[in-house]
């Protein structure tokens, strides 16, 4: 198995097999318990590796680091002001300049193509930290965290709320689909995904007897629910202009006590982050002036309640990237 990975880019979750996303939880779950009980693992020894971002991170750009460190990895933070990148030298190029430097390379931006020219072009192993699109290292880490939390992964029952046609829903959507949970999308129709990316998933659900479905009313949608996900109404790189439609439009989809309730007493709740739970930022101050509201895609008693497991999904990003740079670079 270790072999199959190795030397392999990790781009949406779909160019790995069911058994393969067991194998890196698998691993993640290892590498876990090793540096909980303080024994090295540093299986990359004097390897590189490139971190590009043009959209900002906090969990994402440490997870790397912190993991690059662990396997004994030199790494080297790319941001959009300080490289060429896109500006005076094209993507094709930078791969290829990369590649002769570095053996691995992660990627964080906008359009999935992006980070697709990347790896066809680098020779070495790339990670998409995030595009547009797809956020597969988070929902590796996502899978992880409730498989600790229930124990295994098949027939789980995960009902995402908010804007269902962004990266977060829609990796969510290849993840349940690949290991055979039940994936809800609750949103109005507009913000459902992409048909054909449904059909895709939907062909691989056929084969692990995955449910996915689709629906507007969150009360019905969230009944017996393992886990109540969401996200941002807003993604990176959307114009401020959204906002007032997004929240006229994904309130009815807050994350609230009432829904929890409506799942069941052992619904968890989860988020990707970072999140607009209380008037702690900047911009949830802005909303609130502006439209009067202290919360958005969750309430802060959620947030804060004994359901919510953010903080192990947020560490598990980097046990999780650890393991996918461990096997893609031939360390594990
Ligand atoms: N969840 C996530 O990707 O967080 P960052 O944007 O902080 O990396
Ligand atoms: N949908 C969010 C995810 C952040 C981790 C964004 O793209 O901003």
């Amino acid at each position: 198995m270790a072999n199959s990975i190795k030397g392999r880019n990790f781009l949406t979750l779909f160019e790995f097999t069911p058994q393969e996303i067991e194998h890196l939880l698998d691993l993640a779950a290892k590498l876990k318990a090793m540096k909980k009980a303080g024994e090295k693992h540093n299986y990359c020894k004097d390897k590189n590796i490139a971190l590009i971002f043009e959209k900002t991170s906090t969990r994402t750009r440490c997870a790397f680091e912190v993991a690059a460190a662990d396997l004994g990895m030199h790494s080297t933070y790319l941001d959009p002001k300080a490289s060429q990148i896109g500006k005076k030298e094209s993507i094709r190029d930078t791969a290829r300049v990369l590649g002769t430097m570095y053996d691995g390379i992660e990627y964080r931006g906008f359009g999935q193509e992006i980070v697709e020219e990347l790896a066809a072009y680098a020779g070495v192993p790339v990670w998409n930290g995030l595009t547009n699109e797809f956020h597969p290292t988070q929902v590796l880490a996502d899978l992880l965290t409730i498989r600790e939390h229930f124990g295994s992964l098949a027939g789980r029952h995960l009902v995402f709320l908010g804007d269902a046609r962004y990266n977060m829903a829609n990796s969510l959507m290849v993840g349940c689909a690949k290991m055979g949970m039940h994936f809800t999308a609750c949103a109005p129709e507009k913000y459902f995904p992409d048909p054909e990316l449904i059909e895709r998933c939907q062909n691989i659900a056929k084969r692990t007897h995955a449910i996915l479905d689709f629906k507007t009313d969150p009360m019905e949608a969230v009944k017996n629910a393992d886990v109540l996900y969401t996200d941002v109404w807003v993604s990176m790189g959307e114009p401020d202009e959204v906002w007032e439609e997004r929240i006229h439009d994904l309130t009815p989809y807050r994350v609230t006590q009432a829904l929890m309730e409506e799942a069941g007493v052992d619904t968890v709740f989860m988020h990707c982050l970072p999140s607009f739970h209380d008037l702690g930022t900047e911009i949830g101050r802005q909303i609130h002036e502006k439209y009067g509201i202290d919360c958005m895609e969750v309430e802060d008693a959620v947030f804060e309640s004994k359901a919510s497991i953010v903080f192990e999904e947020a560490e598990n990003r980097m046990h999780t990237i650890k393991a996918v740079m461990a096997a893609t670079l031939g360390g594990k």
